[in-house]
């Protein structure tokens, strides 16, 4: 399984944001929604090996969203129905249990540290001044961490530092990182595609 964790600093954790202005008013979770389509969205399908743990922190105790290929329905390419997708999400009773909120997507109170993929597999930290990705990232399972317009804070880092991520680059500019889970999830399907 790939995974993909995406910190959301300022997004929201509520469901009380406008669908006429997501970056406005959700502390940015139109980065997120990008990121989704990039982690799922093929020409014609939905990529089903693959999972995305939305980290949001803007406002009272953080939430995580978790989008299962496996089982999406209902993804559409563009942000605003993205967006109404996870406003579902967040307008439900949310604790420290994972409730599903349409197929495929989940809720729960809960951060970083909280993610039960850590130990699954290889964990990466996607930063610019990692090592060169080429080469390092192998098939099977593996965490992808990314920052979203922010970034990760020290104490994040601290945590990835802790499990052991290797801090890789996908290129030499600063990426938005949407862009950067398309270009892991390509080098992934090459990896596959040549070992297979
Ligand atoms: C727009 S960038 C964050 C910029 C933010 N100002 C900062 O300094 O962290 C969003 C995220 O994409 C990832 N990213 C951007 N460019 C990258 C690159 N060349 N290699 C690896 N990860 C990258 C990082 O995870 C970063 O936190």
């Amino acid at each position: 399984m790939r995974s993909f964790v995406v910190v959301g600093n300022l997004a929201t954790t509520t469901p009380d944001f406008s669908l006429e202005d997501i970056p406005g008013t959700s502390g940015r979770l139109d980065i997120l929604c990008r990121c989704i389509n990039s982690a799922f969205v093929l020409s014609h399908g939905i990529r089903r090996d693959v999972q995305i743990y939305l980290i949001l922190r803007g406002g009272g105790a953080p939430k995580t969203i978790r989008l299962q290929g496996r089982d999406l329905r209902h993804l559409n390419p563009d942000e605003r129905t993205t967006a109404a997708l996870l406003k579902k999400a967040l307008a439900l009773e949310s604790d420290a249990k994972w409730r599903r909120s349409t197929p495929g997507i989940f809720v729960r109170r809960g951060d970083l540290a909280d993610l039960e993929v850590w130990g699954e597999g290889t964990t990466y930290y996607l930063r610019e001044d990692g090592i060169d990705h080429r080469g390092v990232l192998t098939a099977g399972d593996g965490t992808f961490v990314l920052g979203d317009h922010i970034g990760l804070s020290a104490e994040d880092e601290g945590f990835l530092e802790g499990l052991d991520a290797k801090i890789v680059s996908v290129g030499p500019r600063s990426l938005h990182a949407d862009h950067c889970i398309v270009l892991v999830n390509n080098e992934l399907d090459r990896f596959e595609a040549t070992v297979q």
